[in-house]
Formats: structure tokens, C-alpha cells, sequence
């Protein structure tokens, strides 16, 4: 048996330089559309004029490498397939523009074991968790309350408010929040004090989907428009 030429083991080996062509005439096919990169939708608030290579860089590898991965892994020679035009926006991608000292609630922090539940609720490690983009939007969350997954324990030694943090959080007040504190820290603004004061529901939406800001426009920090290469 083992040295009779086996014709099944011809019609194989064609059968693979087949699929070897096949692919590559696909890889050529794509070619025209990966050189016509397309956003997907309007860019978020701000965005307008920024490159589309501020956030999409191109996967490690010459076009050619990643070819050569990926009929490799059509082979079964390989265990992965290679990503291949671009790498998915990292939070270093909005850093680069975007860094800012004394943000409340900075990305990296929430990497920490005790935020374990919180990233599997809500991924706050991620920027792009809360703004996705090409929405046309300013923050894609659609929840408001979504400070419940850190704060249950938030209980102020002397609360200044007509009702304390504690009794706010026991009423399950959570859409309170944002009422009264941005995010980031970034706004410059005045906490208030009395819960007739909270921002409604409402105007809190329409600021996530790109409306007026309601902690009004002044802010500490603005991002940069380009990143700077030689830094
Ligand atoms: C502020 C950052 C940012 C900018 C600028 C940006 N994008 Fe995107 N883009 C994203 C994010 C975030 C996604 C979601 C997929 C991901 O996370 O990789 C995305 C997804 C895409 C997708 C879908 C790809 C996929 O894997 O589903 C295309 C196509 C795209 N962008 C094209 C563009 C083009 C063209 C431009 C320039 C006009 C552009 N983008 C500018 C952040 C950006
Ligand atoms: C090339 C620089 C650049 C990059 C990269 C970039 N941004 Fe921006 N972004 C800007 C500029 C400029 C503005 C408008 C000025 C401002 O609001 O500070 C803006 C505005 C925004 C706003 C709206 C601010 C407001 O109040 O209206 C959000 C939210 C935002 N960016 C998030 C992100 C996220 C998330 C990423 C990563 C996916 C990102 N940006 C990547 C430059 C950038
Ligand atoms: C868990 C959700 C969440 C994550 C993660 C998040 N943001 Fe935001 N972001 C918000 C919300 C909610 C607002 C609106 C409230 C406010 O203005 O602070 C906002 C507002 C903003 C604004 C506009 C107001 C300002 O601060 O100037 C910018 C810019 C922004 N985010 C950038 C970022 C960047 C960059 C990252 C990652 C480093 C990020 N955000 C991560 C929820 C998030
Ligand atoms: C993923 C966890 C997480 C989420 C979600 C979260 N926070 Fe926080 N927040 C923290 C941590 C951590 C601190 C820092 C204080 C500490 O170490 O306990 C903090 C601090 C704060 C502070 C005090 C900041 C200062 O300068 O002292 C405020 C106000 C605040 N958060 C409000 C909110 C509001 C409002 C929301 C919802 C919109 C929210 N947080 C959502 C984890 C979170
Ligand atoms: C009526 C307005 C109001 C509401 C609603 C409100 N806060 Fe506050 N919060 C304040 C004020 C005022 C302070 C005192 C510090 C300051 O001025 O920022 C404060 C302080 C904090 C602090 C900092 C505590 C510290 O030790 O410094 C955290 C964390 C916080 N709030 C979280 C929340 C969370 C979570 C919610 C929703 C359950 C919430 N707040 C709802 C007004 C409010």
C-alpha cells in the first residue's frame, strides 16, 4: 500500500493548491476595498475633522504577511487567522489626545481586582465601552444610573445635602447622580446642594446623544486636535 501511487492523494494535493488560489485571487479582490476604508456612520460630537488614522492603525505585518497568516491558518498550519487591515481602537488611541490630569474616573484604575464585577457588567476599562463611534453621539451608554455597579457603599461623613448620599442610594436614586456630578470632573461647575436642583433625566439623555452640555460649557481641559508623532 505504501508504495503504490494513491490517486486520492493527487486529487487532495490539487484540491489544497485550489483553495491556495482561491485565496489569494480573494485577497487580490479585497484589495480595491480595503484601499476604500468607509466609516460605518456620522462621527461622535468633536470628531469631525479628526483622521481616521488617529484611531485605526494598521495591523502589525506587511499586507503580504498577512496573506501568507491566513491561508497558513485556511491550511490548518496555523492556530490564529491575522487581523487583516486594522487594529480595533485602543484606550491609547483617545489618549493620545485626550489625556488629562485629574480625571475622577481614569480607564486604568479599573483594571484592579475589585472592579472585577463592574468590568463584567459594564467594561469601564474600555473607552469605547461608553463612546462608540460613528454614532453621531456624544456617550453611547444608554443607562444613566450606571454608577451603581461602583458606589452601593457611598456615604459621606458630613453630607451636605438636604438628603444624604446614603438615603439616596437606599431609594435606589441612581439616575440622581449624574443630576449632580459629571463623569469626568472635567466641567467647571458648582455641586449642588438640594435635590430640587438635579438635572433631569431627560436633559442628561439628550447631552449623551449630543446636545447642550448641562453642567454648562466651561471645562478644564479640551482635547487635542492632532496627535503629534515626535512626542
Ligand atoms: C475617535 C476614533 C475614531 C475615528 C477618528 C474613526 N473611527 Fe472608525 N471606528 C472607531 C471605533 C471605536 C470603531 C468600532 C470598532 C472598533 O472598536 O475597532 C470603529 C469602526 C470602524 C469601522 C468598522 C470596522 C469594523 O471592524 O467593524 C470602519 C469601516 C471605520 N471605523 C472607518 C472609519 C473611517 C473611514 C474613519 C475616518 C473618516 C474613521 N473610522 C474614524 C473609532 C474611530
Ligand atoms: C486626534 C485627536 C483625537 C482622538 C484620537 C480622539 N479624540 Fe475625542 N475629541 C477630539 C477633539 C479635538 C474634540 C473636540 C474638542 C473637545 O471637545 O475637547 C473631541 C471630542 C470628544 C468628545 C466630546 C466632547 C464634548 O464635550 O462634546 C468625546 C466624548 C470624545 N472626544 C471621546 C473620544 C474617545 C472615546 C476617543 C477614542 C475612541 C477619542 N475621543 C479620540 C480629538 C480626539
Ligand atoms: C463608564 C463610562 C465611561 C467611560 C469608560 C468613559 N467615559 Fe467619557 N463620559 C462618560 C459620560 C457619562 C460622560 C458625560 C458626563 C461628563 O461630561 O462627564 C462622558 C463625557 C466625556 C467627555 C466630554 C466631557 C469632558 O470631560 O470633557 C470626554 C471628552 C470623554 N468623556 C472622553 C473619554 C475618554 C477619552 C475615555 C477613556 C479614557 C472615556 N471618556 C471613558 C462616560 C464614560
Ligand atoms: C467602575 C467603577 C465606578 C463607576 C462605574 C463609577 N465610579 Fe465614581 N468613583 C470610583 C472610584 C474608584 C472613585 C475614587 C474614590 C475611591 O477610591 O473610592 C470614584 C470617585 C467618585 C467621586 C469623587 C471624586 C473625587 O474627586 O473625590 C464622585 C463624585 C463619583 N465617583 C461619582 C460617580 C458617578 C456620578 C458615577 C456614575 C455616573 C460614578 N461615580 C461611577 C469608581 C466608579
Ligand atoms: C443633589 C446633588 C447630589 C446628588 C443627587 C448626588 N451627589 Fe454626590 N455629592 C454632592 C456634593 C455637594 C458632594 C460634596 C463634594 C462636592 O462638592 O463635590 C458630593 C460628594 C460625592 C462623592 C465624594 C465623596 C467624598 O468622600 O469626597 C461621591 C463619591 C459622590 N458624591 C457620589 C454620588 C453618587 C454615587 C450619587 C448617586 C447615588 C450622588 N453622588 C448623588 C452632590 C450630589
Amino acid at each position: 500500500m505504501t508504495s503504490s501511487p494513491n490517486p486520492r492523494k493527487h486529487q487532495h494535493q490539487a484540491y489544497k493548491l485550489g483553495i491556495i488560489i482561491g485565496l489569494i485571487s480573494l485577497a487580490v479582490l479585497l484589495l480595491p476595498a480595503y484601499a476604500n476604508f468607509h466609516a460605518r456612520g456620522p462621527m461622535n460630537n468633536g470628531h469631525d475633522t479628526i483622521k481616521c488614522e488617529s484611531c485605526h492603525q494598521e495591523a502589525p505585518g506587511s499586507f503580504r504577511q498577512q496573506i501568507q497568516a491566513n491561508v497558513r491558518f485556511a491550511l490548518g498550519l496555523r492556530k490564529h487567522s491575522s487581523a487583516f487591515d486594522h487594529q480595533p481602537v485602543s484606550n491609547e488611541n483617545c489618549l493620545s489626545c485626550h489625556e488629562r490630569p485629574n480625571d475622577r474616573h481614569p480607564v486604568y484604575r479599573f483594571l484592579e481586582p475589585r472592579f472585577l464585577k463592574a468590568r463584567e457588567n459594564l467594561s469601564p476599562h474600555h473607552c469605547v465601552s461608553c463612546h462608540n463611534e460613528h454614532k453621531g453621539q456624544r456617550v453611547t451608554l444608554s443607562e444613566i444610573g450606571y454608577c451603581l455597579n461602583c458606589h452601593k457603599q457611598t456615604k459621606l461623613r458630613k453630607d451636605p445635602l438636604d438628603v444624604p448620599h446614603d438615603r439616596l442610594i437606599a431609594l435606589n436614586r441612581w439616575e440622581s447622580c449624574l443630576g449632580c456630578h459629571d463623569f469626568h470632573g472635567n466641567h467647571i461647575m458648582k455641586t449642588p446642594k438640594t435635590v430640587e436642583q438635579i438635572i433631569p433625566a431627560e436633559k442628561i439623555q439628550a447631552y449623551f446623544q449630543g446636545g447642550p452640555s448641562p453642567y454648562g460649557d466651561e471645562r478644564r481641559y479640551t482635547a487635542k486636535k492632532e496627535i503629534n508623532h515626535d512626542e
